[in-house]
């Protein structure tokens, strides 16, 4: 199958494009930067098959990308916790789903995929999480914009459109080009130190997300919601867990889930005079401390995905931290043996 992918050159997009290039499957990418394509593939490795250059803001750049494809993947999105670029990444996300996903529906392309994410059902307090719970208005423009293009995609979905969903937890895992939101913080760890708080961290490991963005190009069933999420680790437990792989010692101060609020609270107020880029906001801080699970996931394992143990993620990805200098040998202790 031809197969247009859009975010190609970041974390989740690239790993799809691996997955499905060693699948059989031609790749085209819509890019906005085509020498990022290059340093992101590197020379001789599985790479894509064609490059359109454009955006998704950009309604005649998706229309050509889609021109022929008998299947898209749409994982771009704009990730960006500053408040001054707030506008911007609602508009980004929004005009991304409804040129890309929309265009896609309305010429007639036979497998859409869309990426959302688990977290656009949380709210404080809430049951454990599954992808038929109700959508809580976001309190981030990037949540907001992820809820809005969920219900966009259930719209057209509900309108008979072939669009399969998934829904990702924090993503972690080698190869990333830009060190996004869950393997940051897995690297602030190791250089600041980490919390003892409530809850726990859960990740899903980016091959895994990945392999299910292919098995769901190839899906034959009517459209469906896909979780995509491994255990989670409670923070008490964390610095041992981490200790267990390395045999490094992790520094951690215990906070607790209130005070933890507190904190990010404070961090909006900040960042109304001094803009900064690092998750301490309110939003974050209920994520971190009140993050409830996930319920049993349906979906993804009737398509026999195997999500790996995390013991296997959490090891690959600080090693891959090592090889590219983001973390030291002497951080990552043993498992740089
Ligand atoms: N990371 C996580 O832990 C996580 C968790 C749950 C859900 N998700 C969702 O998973 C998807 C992928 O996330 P990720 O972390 O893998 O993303 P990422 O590494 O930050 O990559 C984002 C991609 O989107 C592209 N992009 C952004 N704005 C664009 C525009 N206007 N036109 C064209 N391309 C644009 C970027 O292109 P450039 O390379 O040109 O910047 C990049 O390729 C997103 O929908 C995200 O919301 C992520």
């Amino acid at each position: 199958m031809r197969v247009m992918v859009t975010g190609g050159t970041g974390f989740t997009g690239s790993h799809t494009v691996r997955a499905l290039r060693a699948a059989g499957h031609e790749t085209r990418l819509l890019v906005r930067d085509p020498e990022k394509v290059e340093r992101v593939f590197g020379p001789g490795a599985i790479s894509p098959d064609e490059l359109v250059v454009g955006d998704v803001r950009d309604a005649a750049s998706v229309r050509d990308a889609l021109a022929g494809c008998e299947a898209v993947v749409h994982a771009a999105a704009m990730v960006s916790l500053k408040a001054a670029e707030a506008r911007q990444v609602l508009e980004t996300n929004l005009e991304g789903v409804e040129n890309v996903i929309g265009q896609a529906a309305e010429q007639g392309v036979g497998r859409i995929v869309h990426v959302s994410s688990l977290a656009i059902f949380f709210s404080p307090g809430c049951t454990p999480l599954h992808p038929e719970m109700p959508i809580p208005a976001g309190s981030t423009a990037y949540s907001e914009s992820k809820a809005r293009a969920e219900r966009y995609v259930r719209h057209l979905q509900a309108e008979g459109a072939p669009i399969h969903v998934s829904y990702p937890v924090g993503i972690i895992g080698p190869d990333d080009p830009g060190i996004s939101g869950a393997n940051h913080a897995l690297y602030t760890w190791f250089r600041d130190l980490t919390i003892k708080t409530s809850t726990g961290f859960q990740i899903v490991d980016v091959r895994d997300l990945a392999e299910l963005h292919r098995r769901l190009v190839e899906h034959e069933g009517p459209p469906g919601r896909f979780a995509a999420a491994g255990e989670t680790v409670s923070w008490y437990e964390l610095p041992d867990f981490i200790e267990s792989l390395t045999g490094t010692r992790l520094r951690y101060l215990v906070i607790p889930g209130r005070l933890l609020r507190a904190l990010g609270w404070v961090g909006d107020q900040v960042k109304r005079v001094k803009d900064f880029n690092f998750p301490l906001t309110l939003d974050t801080m209920r994520f971190a401390s009140q993050w409830p699970g996930t319920a049993p996931c349906t979906g993804s394992e009737a398509l026999g995905l195997r999500i790996r143990p995390i013991r296997e993620s959490y090891a690959d990805t600080l090693r891959w931290m090592e090889r590219a200098g983001h973390l030291s040998r002497r951080q990552i202790g043993r498992l740089a043996e």
